[in-house]
């Protein structure tokens, strides 16, 4: 394992581990990373994706986990799911702006936490939280699988990766540029709250005010995605009636 320090975070790298979540979760536990600190890993042999589907990681593309100690209470906590994916859609937005000129790539953040190229997911989020007591976090792991190089096929919902769209870049670049995007979206969640991180969140949003189809374990529900609440919520609109939804994909 190498490790190395950028600006205020610092960075554990593996060649290969099962998960870079589980890996930060028992290094959590044992005190031997801290605040600020990311697990790193080429290779996953058993990384996972949310309700415990697989995440296939090959070489080329980018796995990594942030610890985090925030000082809030439970309820708050799943606000980092979109303080992360709005300095993802930030990052990779910034990579494809930079090296292809069509102007009609669109990066955005689709509900809960993936983030989207032209309808195709090419980023994942995944969030784990260990509690203190029955109001605070101990420590919360924010999982991240960029797709640089490669993405699965034949999903449920297709998939798409930089290079495809003939944007290069190196783990090592993404990184850095992804943790000074992190950075100032954690900063302002800190001291102002989910606010203006679910603004900007909203700002790029896939099919707001828009039909879509939520799978829920049992039903699949069709309604108008009109917002996300305070809590980030999925609010939807049918037959004049307002839904919350707190979990489900949206198809
Ligand atoms: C999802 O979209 O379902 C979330 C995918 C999260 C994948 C990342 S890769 C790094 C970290 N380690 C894991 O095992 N999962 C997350």
């Amino acid at each position: 394992m190498k490790k190395y320090i950028y600006k205020n975070y610092k960075i554990n790298h593996f060649s290969e581990i099962n998960s870079t979540n589980i890996k930060a979760k028992e290094m959590a536990i044992k005190n031997e990373i801290s605040d600020k600190e990311i697990v790193i890993a080429d290779v996953q042999t058993a990384g996972r994706g949310r309700k415990n589907r697989d995440w296939q990681s090959q070489k080329g593309n980018l796995f990594f986990s942030i610890l985090l100690k925030p000082e809030k209470e439970i309820s708050q906590i799943q606000e980092i799911s979109f303080v992360s994916a709005v300095a993802l859609q930030k990052t990779i937005e910034y990579f494809i702006k930079t090296q292809n000129s069509n102007k009609n790539i669109f990066v955005k953040n689709k509900w809960p936490n993936d983030i989207l190229v032209n309808n195709k997911k090419i980023s994942g989020i995944l969030l784990e939280s260990a509690v203190k007591n029955e109001k605070l976090t101990d420590f919360v792991v924010v999982g991240i699988g960029v797709n640089l190089v490669s993405h699965p096929e034949k999903l449920i919902f297709q998939a798409t990766n930089l290079s495809k769209l003939k944007v290069e870049v190196e783990k090592e670049d993404f990184l850095p540029k992804f943790l000074d995007n992190f950075d100032d979206f954690y900063q302002k969640w800190c001291y102002f709250g989910f606010k203006t991180i679910r603004n900007i969140w909203l700002e790029n949003s896939w099919n707001l005010n828009q039909e879509i189809q939520i799978d829920q374990d049992h039903e699949k529900i069709s309604a108008k995605f009109i917002d996300i609440d305070q809590q980030g919520n999925l609010i939807l609109e049918r037959n004049g009636k307002i839904l919350k939804i707190t979990v489900g994909d949206v198809s």
